[in-house]
């Protein structure tokens, strides 16, 4: 054992107490604290995770489903099976991955979409928070469109530029939206989740979450451009760039 592993260990409860209890990712407690304050997933649910890999919401969903509920991940890494679920390989930002999806769900209902979505970090804030917008958009639009009216959503979002769009664009779709920071979370994190409640049957306003996102940005400064040379190559991203005169 590492002397570091030992430090972070000894100095990172939640970390400690999920490798006790057979947690795949410490990250497993902020699920459960989002399930505590808010009862997003019912017993009997149809649960998406999106961005699933280890799978540590993925258990907590199988939990909170029992036996008479369905979780379906998903993920562009493989996650090892996790019982009581169905694990898939997939982007997020794919047709045939929302195909894949829809297959599983097989005719039936889905009542909740929970997504800890997070792009590979390249320590450059601007660009992982610009990424992260893109990704958890994403997730409101594929939310949108597969929930049942009623369900719930929930995505991790990094603080910064752009995100009233997202907001706003929940709030278009949902009728209760807000934002919450588990304790799980790190002390230094600028994560924070949106917790949407009760989907309405239409959106209040037409078009995707994605335009309203880059109207949005486009609104304070911020042009989102398709194609643009850039050191780093991600997979998916808004690229911002000061506003052109
Ligand atoms: C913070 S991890 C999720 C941890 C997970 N909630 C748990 O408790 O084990 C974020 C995940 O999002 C996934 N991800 C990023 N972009 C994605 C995409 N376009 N489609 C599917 N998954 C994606 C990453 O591969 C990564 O595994």
């Amino acid at each position: 054992m590492s002397k570091r592993w030992y430090q972070e260990n000894k100095r990172d409860p939640w970390r400690r107490d999920a490798k006790s209890k057979g947690y795949r990712a410490r990250s497993a407690y902020k699920l459960k604290q989002i399930q505590e304050k808010f009862g997003i997933i019912r017993k009997g649910d149809c649960v998406l995770d999106i961005g699933c890999h280890p799978g540590g919401w993925t258990q907590v969903a199988v939990e909170e489903v029992g036996e008479s509920g369905k979780v379906i991940g998903v993920d562009l890494l493989v996650t090892s099976p996790v019982e009581g679920a169905i694990v898939l390989v997939g982007d997020i930002t794919h047709d045939s991955t929302i195909e894949e999806i829809t297959r599983e769900i097989a005719g039936g209902q889905l009542n909740c979409v929970i997504s800890d979505i997070s792009p590979r970090l390249t320590g450059r804030y601007d660009t992982d928070q610009a990424i992260s917008l893109e990704l958890s958009t994403m997730a409101l639009d594929v939310a949108s469109d597969l929930l049942v009216p009623g369900g719930g959503f929930v995505t991790k979002v990094f603080q910064g530029a752009g995100i009233e769009g997202l907001v706003e664009a929940a709030k278009l779709r949902f009728s209760s939206v807000g934002r919450f920071s588990p304790t799980a979370s790190r002390s230094a994190s600028s994560e924070t989740y949106l917790v949407c409640q009760r989907k309405l049957p239409e959106p209040k306003k037409e078009g995707s979450a994605m335009q309203h996102v880059e109207d949005h940005l486009a609104s304070i400064g911020i042009v989102v451009e398709e194609d643009i040379d850039q050191e780093i190559d991600p997979i998916v991203g808004f690229r911002k760039l000061p506003k052109k005169e």
